[in-house]
């Protein structure tokens, strides 16, 4: 299979095993359609989502998923498990094909979790470089210092991988209830940076990533497809 996105000819040649210049005149025939439109160009760029036509061959067709879960607390945000229950259970299985995770959630964390099928989208929303902010809501057992604001907002020390944090917001909303918005996923980030300060997290709520905010009328366990303006 070709690498995504690519050019039409370069799809068409490796597709149906032609060097390029045969390409050429199968496209000035009209015989090869993009989504339903017949194309002319060689150098169109098509995704692994453009609906490809030859003739009445279909040389591709494969829809893009895009969805939001609200995941519940206690099951494992991975597609395949062999011992524990994860999310791809509360979706139909018609869903399962090739969907991953955009950005993990813990077993005991809740809240918005992204799946699809389309990795370039899923990149451009975790990659580190795209600095997309994620959003939590947080409760913990001791009452949160001015301290913890100020190390989260400075970055705080992950000796195991040598990094420090990017600046994070932490916005106290009650004594022991913060928001925290990240623009990084390190494993367990929150818990640890709390954990710093021997201040044990007792839930985490994720309610957005970038634009994309939990829908409130999803309750647990429920799912639903992004709109074209989330997307
Ligand atoms: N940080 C954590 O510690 N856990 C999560 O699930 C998400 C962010």
């Amino acid at each position: 299979m070709p690498a995504y996105n690519t050019r039409l000819d370069r799809f068409l040649a490796t597709t149906l095993h032609i060097n390029r210049k045969a390409v050429k005149p199968l496209l000035a025939a009209g015989k090869v359609c993009l989504d339903g439109k017949i194309a002319r160009d060689c150098d169109t760029i098509i995704t692994r989502f453009t609906r490809v036509t030859l003739e009445e061959q279909v040389l591709q067709d494969q829809q893009a998923h895009y969805l939001m879960l609200h995941k519940p607390a206690g099951m494992l945000s991975a597609t395949k498990d062999a011992a524990q229950l994860t999310v791809m259970s509360l979706l139909p299985t018609a869903l399962h094909l090739n969907l991953h995770i955009v950005g993990r959630l813990d077993k005991n964390s809740t809240g918005l979790l992204l799946l699809s099928n389309d990795g370039e989208w899923s990149n451009s929303l975790m990659s580190p470089g795209h600095h997309v902010e994620k959003t939590y809501l947080v409760r913990v057992k001791h009452e949160i210092t001015p301290e913890c604001v100020e190390a989260f907002a400075n970055g705080i020390h992950f000796p195991f991988e040598d990094i420090v944090t990017l600046p994070a917001h932490l916005q106290i909303l009650e004594p022991t209830l913060a928001r925290v918005t990240l623009i990084e996923g390190r494993y367990h980030q929150i818990k640890r940076m709390f954990g710093r300060f021997r201040n044990p997290v007792l839930g985490l709520h994720r309610t957005s990533i970038g634009k994309i905010q939990l829908d409130p009328n999803l309750a647990a366990g429920q799912y639903r497809a992004l709109t074209l303006q989330e997307i």
